[in-house]
């Protein structure tokens, strides 16, 4: 069975379509990684399984669970997924280890005891138990966002979605979050990352996922997508991504 499988999701605004009879499935301990333009639908399709978004149409299964169902507890059913946005959203006013306690503490109600011991064996996990007292603006943007990902993980999420994390860092900053998702990884952690970075994608993806007008266009190993592209609308967005040129979806 499936750890996600996402069948059939149509969602829209207003008239923009921008999710489209869209299928994905995703194998336990299995990293897929999206890739397409900008507004090819990689965050909604991640907001879409992580419930911020209410699918128009189709299902969304989590470990055989349809979690599109109105009836389903919608809170409990997030705090299975971590979920981690370019932008870190750490309270600046809190400490880097009272940001991670905060919501097991508050939210789900974990003893505050409980909540720091594993708040701090997270900190350990992204190499930062030294910093535990630290304000977020101390911390480098690298840091700042490992905090988010020990964040998302405090809850030991059976699945965990990356939307652009590495986007909003400085480049000699990126190689410290990308270095954490592979060891993650590595841990068996089973992933869903949407990004720009093609390196990073061809270093730990299971599988490569092209999304274009609503759409899986073309999934495979980053070899074949790739290195080896059978679809001339990813060949497109690859020639795009080495010239340079914008690759919005609008410029086409
Ligand atoms: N809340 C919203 N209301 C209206 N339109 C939205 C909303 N969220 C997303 N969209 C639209 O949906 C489309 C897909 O956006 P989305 O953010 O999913 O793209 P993306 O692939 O993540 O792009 P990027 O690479 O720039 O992050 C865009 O046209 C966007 O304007
Ligand atoms: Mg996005």
């Amino acid at each position: 069975m499936s750890l996600l499988s996402v069948q059939g999701v149509r969602k829209a605004f207003g008239a923009n379509v921008v999710l489209d009879d869209l299928s994905l499935e995703v194998e336990p301990g299995e990293c897929v990684v999206l890739i397409g333009a900008s507004g090819s639908g990689k965050s909604t399709l991640l907001r879409c399984v992580n419930l911020l978004e209410v699918v128009d149409d189709g299902v969304i299964e989590l470990e055989g669970q349809d979690i599109t169902d109105p009836r389903v507890d919608a809170d409990a059913t997030r705090a299975r997924m971590g979920i981690v946005f370019q932008a870190y959203n750490l309270f600046p006013h809190l400490s880097v280890l009272d940001n991670i306690t905060l919501a097991p503490v508050r939210v789900h109600r974990l003893p505050r005891v409980e909540a720091k011991s594993r708040a701090m064996a997270m900190l350990e996990r992204v190499g930062l138990q030294d910093r535990a007292a630290a304000r977020p603006d101390e911390l480098s943007g690298g840091q700042q966002q490992r905090v988010a990902i020990a964040r998302a993980l405090v809850n030991e999420p059976t699945l965990m979605l990356l939307d652009e994390v590495t986007s909003a860092l400085d480049p000699e900053l990126v190689g410290e979050v990308l270095d954490l998702l592979t060891a993650l990884r590595s841990d068996g952690m089973t992933m869903i990352v949407s990004t720009h970075e093609m390196g990073f994608a061809r270093q730990v993806a299971d599988a490569v996922c092209f999304l274009d007008g609503g759409r899986i266009v073309e999934r495979g190993t980053a070899a074949e997508v790739l290195g080896n592209p059978r679809q001339q609308r990813t060949r497109t967005f690859l020639s795009r991504i080495t010239t340079g040129l914008p690759g919005t979806v609008q410029d086409r």
